[in-house]
Protein backbone atom coordinates (compact mmCIF):
# COMPACT_ATOMS: atom_id res chain seq x y z
CA UNK A 1 0.00 0.00 0.00
CA UNK A 2 1.30 3.63 -0.79
CA UNK A 3 3.67 4.68 1.73
CA UNK A 4 2.43 8.29 3.51
CA UNK A 5 4.49 11.53 4.31
CA UNK A 6 3.05 12.67 7.31
CA UNK A 7 1.45 10.06 10.08
CA UNK A 8 -0.36 10.81 13.38
CA UNK A 9 -0.31 8.70 15.85
CA UNK A 10 -3.01 8.75 18.64
CA UNK A 11 -4.68 7.17 20.80
CA UNK A 12 -8.58 8.30 20.09
CA UNK A 13 -8.47 8.77 16.43
CA UNK A 14 -10.36 10.62 14.38
CA UNK A 15 -13.33 8.49 14.15
CA UNK A 16 -15.10 5.89 16.56
CA UNK A 17 -18.08 3.36 16.05
CA UNK A 18 -21.56 2.52 16.87
CA UNK A 19 -24.27 0.07 16.46
CA UNK A 20 -27.23 0.98 14.08
CA UNK A 21 -30.06 -0.81 15.05
CA UNK A 22 -30.02 -3.19 12.71
CA UNK A 23 -26.79 -3.94 13.31
CA UNK A 24 -25.03 -2.41 10.79
CA UNK A 25 -21.60 0.09 11.74
CA UNK A 26 -22.06 3.75 11.90
CA UNK A 27 -19.27 5.83 12.13
CA UNK A 28 -18.81 8.99 13.52
CA UNK A 29 -15.69 11.43 13.30
CA UNK A 30 -14.24 13.11 16.20
CA UNK A 31 -15.76 16.36 17.53
CA UNK A 32 -13.91 19.51 18.33
CA UNK A 33 -11.63 21.95 16.68
CA UNK A 34 -8.51 20.13 17.20
CA UNK A 35 -9.53 16.73 15.49
CA UNK A 36 -10.94 18.82 13.00
CA UNK A 37 -7.96 21.32 12.90
CA UNK A 38 -5.28 18.22 12.24
CA UNK A 39 -7.43 16.50 10.09
CA UNK A 40 -7.59 19.40 8.07
CA UNK A 41 -4.09 19.21 7.34
CA UNK A 42 -4.12 15.55 7.15
CA UNK A 43 -6.01 15.46 4.12
CA UNK A 44 -4.34 17.76 1.88
CA UNK A 45 -0.98 16.09 2.99
CA UNK A 46 -2.64 12.94 2.00
CA UNK A 47 -1.64 11.75 5.56
CA UNK A 48 -1.62 8.11 7.39
CA UNK A 49 -4.00 8.46 10.71
CA UNK A 50 -2.67 5.65 13.04
CA UNK A 51 -5.13 5.30 16.41
CA UNK A 52 -6.45 2.30 18.41
CA UNK A 53 -9.97 0.47 18.65
CA UNK A 54 -11.30 1.51 21.84
CA UNK A 55 -14.50 -0.35 22.06
CA UNK A 56 -15.91 -3.87 20.95
CA UNK A 57 -17.92 -1.72 18.19
CA UNK A 58 -14.30 0.25 16.94
CA UNK A 59 -12.78 -3.41 17.16
CA UNK A 60 -15.51 -4.68 14.90
CA UNK A 61 -14.80 -2.09 12.50
CA UNK A 62 -10.80 -2.47 12.40
CA UNK A 63 -11.34 -6.47 11.92
CA UNK A 64 -13.90 -5.80 9.05
CA UNK A 65 -11.68 -3.20 6.95
CA UNK A 66 -8.67 -4.71 5.06
CA UNK A 67 -5.72 -4.36 7.11
CA UNK A 68 -7.42 -2.02 9.33
CA UNK A 69 -7.42 0.60 6.67
CA UNK A 70 -11.12 2.15 7.65
CA UNK A 71 -10.65 4.49 4.34
CA UNK A 72 -11.00 1.53 2.61
CA UNK A 73 -14.44 1.00 3.87
CA UNK A 74 -15.40 4.50 4.94
CA UNK A 75 -15.81 7.76 3.44
CA UNK A 76 -13.26 9.89 5.86
CA UNK A 77 -12.85 13.14 3.35
CA UNK A 78 -9.42 11.64 1.90
CA UNK A 79 -7.98 11.01 5.06
CA UNK A 80 -6.34 7.12 5.84
CA UNK A 81 -6.96 6.05 9.04
CA UNK A 82 -5.91 2.88 10.55
CA UNK A 83 -7.74 1.95 13.59
CA UNK A 84 -5.33 -1.05 15.56
CA UNK A 85 -7.37 -3.68 16.84
CA UNK A 86 -4.80 -4.04 19.81
CA UNK A 87 -5.80 -7.47 22.34
CA UNK A 88 -8.59 -6.37 24.79
CA UNK A 89 -6.54 -7.42 27.69
CA UNK A 90 -2.90 -5.82 26.26
CA UNK A 91 -5.81 -2.26 25.96
CA UNK A 92 -7.13 -2.67 29.46
CA UNK A 93 -3.74 -2.81 31.03
CA UNK A 94 -1.74 0.13 28.83
CA UNK A 95 -4.91 2.54 28.16
CA UNK A 96 -6.74 1.82 32.16
CA UNK A 97 -4.39 0.52 34.19
CA UNK A 98 -0.60 2.88 32.90
CA UNK A 99 -2.32 5.86 31.13
CA UNK A 100 -5.44 6.67 32.82
CA UNK A 101 -4.65 5.45 36.04
CA UNK A 102 -0.95 6.22 36.48
CA UNK A 103 0.34 8.80 34.04
CA UNK A 104 -2.52 11.25 34.42
CA UNK A 105 -2.71 10.54 37.74
CA UNK A 106 1.26 11.65 37.48
CA UNK A 107 1.09 14.66 35.81
CA UNK A 108 -1.92 15.84 37.06
CA UNK A 109 -0.86 14.66 40.59
CA UNK A 110 -4.07 13.39 41.68
CA UNK A 111 -2.77 10.73 43.87
CA UNK A 112 -3.68 10.71 47.59
CA UNK A 113 -0.88 10.12 48.48
CA UNK A 114 -1.13 8.28 52.12
CA UNK A 115 -2.87 5.90 50.56
CA UNK A 116 -1.88 6.00 46.37
CA UNK A 117 -0.17 4.59 44.43
CA UNK A 118 1.34 1.44 45.24
CA UNK A 119 3.63 0.23 42.53
CA UNK A 120 3.07 -3.69 42.78
CA UNK A 121 3.53 -6.59 40.90
CA UNK A 122 0.34 -5.66 39.05
CA UNK A 123 1.56 -2.63 37.54
CA UNK A 124 4.56 -4.38 36.48
CA UNK A 125 2.61 -6.59 34.34
CA UNK A 126 0.39 -3.26 32.86
CA UNK A 127 3.55 -1.81 32.04
CA UNK A 128 4.51 -4.56 29.47
CA UNK A 129 1.03 -4.19 28.16
CA UNK A 130 2.27 -0.21 27.21
CA UNK A 131 4.80 -1.58 25.77
CA UNK A 132 3.02 -3.82 24.03
CA UNK A 133 0.70 -1.13 22.81
CA UNK A 134 3.68 1.32 21.87
CA UNK A 135 4.99 -1.48 19.67
CA UNK A 136 1.94 -2.08 18.06
CA UNK A 137 1.80 1.85 16.95
CA UNK A 138 5.24 2.36 16.11
CA UNK A 139 5.07 -1.10 14.20
CA UNK A 140 1.77 0.28 12.01
CA UNK A 141 3.74 3.69 11.79
CA UNK A 142 6.59 2.17 10.53
CA UNK A 143 5.16 0.65 7.91
CA UNK A 144 3.40 3.51 6.86
CA UNK A 145 5.86 5.93 6.58
CA UNK A 146 7.59 6.96 3.03
CA UNK A 147 11.49 7.64 3.24
CA UNK A 148 11.90 10.76 5.18
CA UNK A 149 8.24 11.33 6.62
CA UNK A 150 7.25 13.16 9.60
CA UNK A 151 5.37 11.70 12.16
CA UNK A 152 3.42 13.36 14.90
CA UNK A 153 3.08 11.70 18.23
CA UNK A 154 0.08 12.95 20.45
CA UNK A 155 -0.04 12.48 24.13
CA UNK A 156 1.01 10.48 27.43
CA UNK A 157 -1.03 6.97 25.89
CA UNK A 158 2.74 7.09 23.21
CA UNK A 159 5.58 8.09 25.25
CA UNK A 160 7.37 5.30 23.91
CA UNK A 161 7.06 5.47 20.36
CA UNK A 162 9.44 8.15 19.72
CA UNK A 163 12.40 6.20 21.19
CA UNK A 164 11.30 2.77 19.28
CA UNK A 165 10.52 4.99 15.58
CA UNK A 166 14.36 6.20 15.90
CA UNK A 167 15.86 3.02 16.29
CA UNK A 168 13.94 1.62 13.49
CA UNK A 169 13.68 4.42 11.27
CA UNK A 170 16.28 7.22 11.54
CA UNK A 171 15.18 8.31 8.22
CA UNK A 172 12.03 9.96 9.97
CA UNK A 173 11.22 13.46 11.44
CA UNK A 174 9.46 12.77 14.57
CA UNK A 175 7.49 15.03 17.28
CA UNK A 176 5.33 14.63 20.10
CA UNK A 177 2.90 16.52 21.58
CA UNK A 178 1.63 16.20 25.46
CA UNK A 179 -1.96 17.25 26.19
CA UNK A 180 -1.40 17.15 29.44
CA UNK A 181 0.53 18.82 31.92
CA UNK A 182 4.03 17.77 33.09
CA UNK A 183 4.60 16.98 36.97
CA UNK A 184 7.46 18.63 38.49
CA UNK A 185 10.39 16.22 39.50
CA UNK A 186 9.48 15.65 42.89
CA UNK A 187 6.06 13.97 42.07
CA UNK A 188 7.51 12.85 38.69
CA UNK A 189 9.59 10.24 40.70
CA UNK A 190 6.46 8.73 42.67
CA UNK A 191 7.09 6.30 39.57
CA UNK A 192 8.86 2.97 39.65
CA UNK A 193 12.51 4.15 38.82
CA UNK A 194 12.71 2.17 35.78
CA UNK A 195 9.40 3.43 34.27
CA UNK A 196 10.06 6.88 35.07
CA UNK A 197 13.47 6.44 32.59
CA UNK A 198 11.70 4.64 30.27
CA UNK A 199 9.00 7.20 29.81
CA UNK A 200 11.56 10.22 29.28
CA UNK A 201 14.07 8.37 26.87
CA UNK A 202 10.97 7.40 25.46
CA UNK A 203 9.69 10.66 24.38
CA UNK A 204 13.45 11.73 23.42
CA UNK A 205 13.92 9.72 20.97
CA UNK A 206 12.02 12.52 18.96
CA UNK A 207 13.63 15.55 17.39
CA UNK A 208 11.09 17.87 19.00
CA UNK A 209 8.51 17.67 22.18
CA UNK A 210 5.59 20.08 22.58
CA UNK A 211 4.10 21.32 25.10
CA UNK A 212 0.90 23.50 25.87
CA UNK A 213 2.55 26.12 28.71
CA UNK A 214 5.66 26.93 29.57
CA UNK A 215 5.06 25.98 32.83
CA UNK A 216 4.98 22.56 31.66
CA UNK A 217 8.39 22.74 29.53
CA UNK A 218 10.05 23.74 32.60
CA UNK A 219 9.00 20.64 34.84
CA UNK A 220 9.61 18.57 32.08
CA UNK A 221 13.24 19.66 31.62
CA UNK A 222 13.86 19.90 35.26
CA UNK A 223 12.65 15.64 35.16
CA UNK A 224 14.88 15.22 32.76
CA UNK A 225 17.81 17.09 34.39
CA UNK A 226 17.25 15.01 37.49
CA UNK A 227 16.09 11.69 36.27
CA UNK A 228 18.02 11.09 33.37
CA UNK A 229 21.21 13.19 34.45
CA UNK A 230 20.72 14.90 30.75
CA UNK A 231 22.62 17.98 30.12
CA UNK A 232 19.61 20.59 29.96
CA UNK A 233 19.78 23.96 28.93
CA UNK A 234 16.88 25.44 30.42
CA UNK A 235 17.26 29.17 28.04
CA UNK A 236 17.24 27.48 24.78
CA UNK A 237 14.68 24.36 25.93
CA UNK A 238 16.97 22.01 24.57
CA UNK A 239 17.81 18.28 25.90
CA UNK A 240 20.73 16.61 25.58
CA UNK A 241 20.79 13.02 25.87
CA UNK A 242 22.24 9.72 23.98
CA UNK A 243 24.56 11.59 21.94
CA UNK A 244 21.59 13.85 20.53
CA UNK A 245 20.28 17.01 20.82
CA UNK A 246 16.13 17.21 21.43
CA UNK A 247 14.28 20.52 21.22
CA UNK A 248 11.14 21.06 23.28
CA UNK A 249 8.45 24.10 22.99
CA UNK A 250 5.47 25.66 23.59
CA UNK A 251 2.97 25.45 21.11
CA UNK A 252 -0.54 26.42 23.05
CA UNK A 253 -3.36 25.44 21.28
CA UNK A 254 -6.18 27.92 21.00
CA UNK A 255 -10.35 27.66 19.79
CA UNK A 256 -11.23 26.97 16.54
CA UNK A 257 -13.83 29.98 15.84
CA UNK A 258 -14.84 28.63 12.41
CA UNK A 259 -16.05 25.35 13.69
CA UNK A 260 -16.97 26.45 16.55
CA UNK A 261 -19.81 29.17 14.99
CA UNK A 262 -20.33 26.70 12.48
CA UNK A 263 -21.88 23.73 15.31
CA UNK A 264 -23.26 26.59 17.13
CA UNK A 265 -25.10 27.51 14.29
CA UNK A 266 -26.92 24.16 14.32
CA UNK A 267 -31.11 23.92 14.42
CA UNK A 268 -29.98 21.61 17.87
CA UNK A 269 -28.16 24.11 19.59
CA UNK A 270 -31.44 26.92 19.23
CA UNK A 271 -33.01 24.09 20.80
CA UNK A 272 -31.33 23.47 23.37
CA UNK A 273 -31.04 27.42 24.08
CA UNK A 274 -34.45 27.70 24.61
CA UNK A 275 -34.84 24.82 27.02
CA UNK A 276 -32.01 26.63 28.99
CA UNK A 277 -33.49 29.54 29.17
CA UNK A 278 -37.19 28.61 30.28
CA UNK A 279 -34.89 26.73 32.92
CA UNK A 280 -32.91 29.80 33.68
CA UNK A 281 -35.88 32.54 33.93
CA UNK A 282 -34.46 35.67 34.80
CA UNK A 283 -32.06 34.00 36.56
CA UNK A 284 -28.40 34.74 36.45
CA UNK A 285 -26.38 31.75 34.97
CA UNK A 286 -23.02 29.91 36.05
CA UNK A 287 -22.04 27.51 33.62
CA UNK A 288 -19.15 24.57 33.94
CA UNK A 289 -18.75 22.12 31.31
CA UNK A 290 -16.63 19.37 31.62
CA UNK A 291 -15.54 15.88 31.53
CA UNK A 292 -16.66 13.99 34.93
CA UNK A 293 -12.87 14.08 35.41
CA UNK A 294 -10.88 14.14 38.84
CA UNK A 295 -8.62 17.12 37.66
CA UNK A 296 -11.26 19.20 36.47
CA UNK A 297 -12.73 20.08 40.15
CA UNK A 298 -15.80 19.63 40.06
CA UNK A 299 -16.42 19.02 43.37
CA UNK A 300 -14.85 22.02 44.69
CA UNK A 301 -16.36 24.29 42.21
CA UNK A 302 -19.75 23.30 44.04
CA UNK A 303 -18.88 23.89 47.14
CA UNK A 304 -17.72 27.25 46.28
CA UNK A 305 -21.07 27.55 44.91
CA UNK A 306 -22.80 26.84 48.15
CA UNK A 307 -20.16 29.08 49.72
CA UNK A 308 -21.56 32.07 47.20
CA UNK A 309 -25.22 31.51 48.35
CA UNK A 310 -24.26 31.16 52.24
CA UNK A 311 -21.87 34.56 52.02
CA UNK A 312 -24.40 36.49 49.89
CA UNK A 313 -27.77 35.37 50.44
CA UNK A 314 -28.58 37.73 48.17
CA UNK A 315 -28.34 35.56 45.32
CA UNK A 316 -30.58 32.56 46.39
CA UNK A 317 -33.28 32.78 44.04
CA UNK A 318 -31.19 35.22 41.26
CA UNK A 319 -28.55 32.62 39.88
CA UNK A 320 -28.61 28.95 38.58
CA UNK A 321 -25.91 27.05 38.30
CA UNK A 322 -25.87 24.99 35.09
CA UNK A 323 -23.33 22.26 36.17
CA UNK A 324 -22.64 19.68 32.54
CA UNK A 325 -20.44 17.05 33.19
CA UNK A 326 -19.65 14.51 29.84
CA UNK A 327 -19.28 10.83 31.54
CA UNK A 328 -15.82 9.64 31.53
CA UNK A 329 -13.51 7.12 32.22
CA UNK A 330 -15.90 4.78 34.09
CA UNK A 331 -13.31 1.81 34.03
CA UNK A 332 -11.02 3.71 36.72
CA UNK A 333 -12.98 3.26 40.25
CA UNK A 334 -11.86 6.47 41.07
CA UNK A 335 -13.87 8.51 38.36
CA UNK A 336 -16.84 6.15 39.30
CA UNK A 337 -16.53 7.22 42.74
CA UNK A 338 -16.02 11.16 41.69
CA UNK A 339 -19.26 10.80 39.79
CA UNK A 340 -20.86 9.92 42.99
CA UNK A 341 -19.59 12.78 45.09
CA UNK A 342 -20.50 15.12 42.32
CA UNK A 343 -23.74 14.02 42.24
CA UNK A 344 -24.29 13.95 45.86
CA UNK A 345 -22.51 17.66 46.46
CA UNK A 346 -25.45 19.40 44.03
CA UNK A 347 -27.86 17.33 45.53
CA UNK A 348 -26.78 18.55 49.03
CA UNK A 349 -27.17 22.35 47.78
CA UNK A 350 -30.75 21.69 46.39
CA UNK A 351 -31.64 20.24 49.77
CA UNK A 352 -30.03 23.32 51.44
CA UNK A 353 -31.27 25.69 49.30
CA UNK A 354 -34.35 24.77 46.83
CA UNK A 355 -37.44 26.78 46.99
CA UNK A 356 -40.88 25.66 45.04
CA UNK A 357 -39.72 28.32 42.37
CA UNK A 358 -35.94 27.91 42.42
CA UNK A 359 -33.67 25.13 41.63
CA UNK A 360 -30.13 26.28 42.52
CA UNK A 361 -28.15 23.53 40.50
CA UNK A 362 -28.62 21.99 37.33
CA UNK A 363 -25.83 19.27 36.93
CA UNK A 364 -26.68 17.06 34.22
CA UNK A 365 -24.37 13.76 33.77
CA UNK A 366 -24.35 12.81 29.91
CA UNK A 367 -22.99 14.01 26.58
CA UNK A 368 -24.35 16.80 24.74
CA UNK A 369 -21.95 18.72 22.63
CA UNK A 370 -24.89 21.34 21.38
CA UNK A 371 -26.26 21.95 24.95
CA UNK A 372 -22.58 22.80 26.16
CA UNK A 373 -22.15 25.43 23.36
CA UNK A 374 -25.78 27.41 23.75
CA UNK A 375 -24.74 27.40 27.69
CA UNK A 376 -21.85 28.90 26.62
CA UNK A 377 -23.78 31.73 24.48
CA UNK A 378 -25.52 32.36 27.57
CA UNK A 379 -23.61 32.09 30.33
CA UNK A 380 -22.92 35.56 32.41
CA UNK A 381 -20.23 33.17 34.44
CA UNK A 382 -18.39 30.84 33.11
CA UNK A 383 -16.48 28.47 36.11
CA UNK A 384 -13.24 27.02 34.66
CA UNK A 385 -11.54 25.79 38.17
CA UNK A 386 -9.60 22.55 37.18
CA UNK A 387 -6.78 21.37 39.84
CA UNK A 388 -4.48 21.07 37.09
CA UNK A 389 -4.67 20.86 33.45
CA UNK A 390 -2.52 21.00 30.40
CA UNK A 391 -4.57 24.14 28.66
CA UNK A 392 -8.32 23.64 28.83
CA UNK A 393 -10.49 24.73 25.80
CA UNK A 394 -13.22 25.43 27.79
CA UNK A 395 -11.90 28.23 28.79
CA UNK A 396 -11.38 29.58 25.24
CA UNK A 397 -13.95 28.35 23.69
CA UNK A 398 -16.76 30.08 26.21
CA UNK A 399 -14.98 33.89 25.47
CA UNK A 400 -15.89 33.62 21.82
CA UNK A 401 -19.56 32.38 21.57
CA UNK A 402 -20.70 34.15 24.72
CA UNK A 403 -23.46 36.47 24.23
CA UNK A 404 -24.37 38.27 27.42
CA UNK A 405 -20.00 38.98 27.93
CA UNK A 406 -19.65 36.02 30.26
CA UNK A 407 -16.94 36.48 33.09
CA UNK A 408 -14.72 33.83 33.48
CA UNK A 409 -13.41 32.46 37.13
CA UNK A 410 -10.30 30.78 35.68
CA UNK A 411 -7.96 28.09 38.07
CA UNK A 412 -4.49 29.85 37.94
CA UNK A 413 -3.12 26.21 37.50
CA UNK A 414 -4.57 25.83 33.86
CA UNK A 415 -2.34 25.95 30.91
CA UNK A 416 -5.04 28.62 29.56
CA UNK A 417 -4.14 30.98 32.49
CA UNK A 418 -0.86 31.63 30.81
CA UNK A 419 -2.62 33.51 28.06
CA UNK A 420 -6.07 34.30 29.49
CA UNK A 421 -5.15 35.48 33.08
CA UNK A 422 -5.35 39.30 32.53
CA UNK A 423 -9.12 39.07 31.67
CA UNK A 424 -9.85 35.87 33.49
CA UNK A 425 -10.57 36.15 37.48
CA UNK A 426 -7.85 33.76 38.24
CA UNK A 427 -8.38 31.53 41.37
CA UNK A 428 -6.66 28.86 43.45
CA UNK A 429 -8.61 25.97 42.88
CA UNK A 430 -8.26 24.64 46.11
CA UNK A 431 -9.60 27.44 48.09
CA UNK A 432 -13.65 27.86 47.75
CA UNK A 433 -13.90 30.94 49.64
CA UNK A 434 -11.65 32.83 47.20
CA UNK A 435 -13.99 30.73 44.50
CA UNK A 436 -16.86 31.92 46.02
CA UNK A 437 -15.59 35.71 46.14
CA UNK A 438 -14.35 35.35 42.64
CA UNK A 439 -17.99 34.58 41.69
CA UNK A 440 -19.45 37.40 43.10
CA UNK A 441 -17.19 39.63 41.94
CA UNK A 442 -18.03 37.99 38.43
CA UNK A 443 -21.94 38.42 38.90
CA UNK A 444 -21.56 41.69 39.96
CA UNK A 445 -18.85 42.84 37.54
CA UNK A 446 -20.20 46.39 35.84
CA UNK A 447 -21.00 45.82 32.11
CA UNK A 448 -18.65 47.68 29.98
CA UNK A 449 -15.55 45.78 32.31
CA UNK A 450 -17.39 43.09 31.39
CA UNK A 451 -17.74 43.43 27.71
CA UNK A 452 -13.47 45.00 27.27
CA UNK A 453 -12.59 41.86 29.21
CA UNK A 454 -14.80 39.57 27.20
CA UNK A 455 -13.59 40.57 24.16
CA UNK A 456 -9.95 40.76 25.18
CA UNK A 457 -10.70 37.06 26.35
CA UNK A 458 -12.00 36.16 22.79
CA UNK A 459 -9.45 37.01 20.96
CA UNK A 460 -6.63 36.03 23.23
CA UNK A 461 -8.54 32.28 22.40
CA UNK A 462 -8.03 32.13 18.90
CA UNK A 463 -4.74 33.08 18.25
CA UNK A 464 -3.42 29.90 17.68
CA UNK A 465 -6.29 27.88 16.07
CA UNK A 466 -5.75 23.53 16.07
CA UNK A 467 -5.01 23.97 11.97
CA UNK A 468 -1.90 26.38 12.83
CA UNK A 469 -0.79 25.27 16.01
CA UNK A 470 -0.09 21.34 14.15
CA UNK A 471 1.46 23.24 10.86
CA UNK A 472 3.55 25.29 13.49
CA UNK A 473 4.68 21.94 14.85
CA UNK A 474 5.61 20.18 11.73
CA UNK A 475 7.48 23.19 10.60
CA UNK A 476 9.36 23.02 13.32
CA UNK A 477 10.74 19.66 12.18
CA UNK A 478 12.06 21.07 9.17
C1 LIG B 1 -7.28 14.43 27.51
C2 LIG B 1 -6.08 13.78 26.87
C3 LIG B 1 -6.45 13.22 25.49
C4 LIG B 1 -7.67 12.31 25.62
C5 LIG B 1 -8.81 13.06 26.28
C6 LIG B 1 -10.03 12.17 26.50
O1 LIG B 1 -7.61 15.59 26.88
O2 LIG B 1 -5.03 14.68 26.77
O3 LIG B 1 -5.37 12.49 24.95
O4 LIG B 1 -8.06 11.86 24.35
O5 LIG B 1 -8.37 13.54 27.53
O6 LIG B 1 -9.63 11.04 27.19
P1 LIG B 1 -10.34 9.66 27.10
O7 LIG B 1 -9.25 8.68 26.88
O8 LIG B 1 -10.99 9.48 28.43
O9 LIG B 1 -11.28 9.71 25.99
Amino acid sequence: MDKAQLLIASNRGPVSFTTAADGSLEHRRGGGGLVSGMSSVATEIDALWVCAALSDVDRRAAAEAPQARLDQIYDLDGMRVHMLDIAEETLSGAYTGVANSALWFVQHMLYDTPNKPSFGSEFREQWEDYRAYNDAFAEALVSGAAEGARVAVQDYHLALVPRILRSRRPDLRIAHFSHTPWAPPEYFRVLPNQVARELLEGMLGADRLGFHSPRWVEAFLRCCADVLRAKVDMERCTVEYGGRVVSVGVHALGADEDVLRESASEPAVADRRRTLSELAGDTKLIVRVDRTELSKNIVRGLESYRELLRAHPEWRGRVTHLAFAYPSRGDVPEYRAYTESVLRTAQEINEEFSTPEWTPVVLEVNDDYPRSLASFQLADVLLVNPIRDGMNLVAKEGPVLSERDSVLVLSREAGAADELGQDALLVNPYDTVETAQALHQALTMPETERRERRERLAEASVALPPRRWFQEQLRSLG
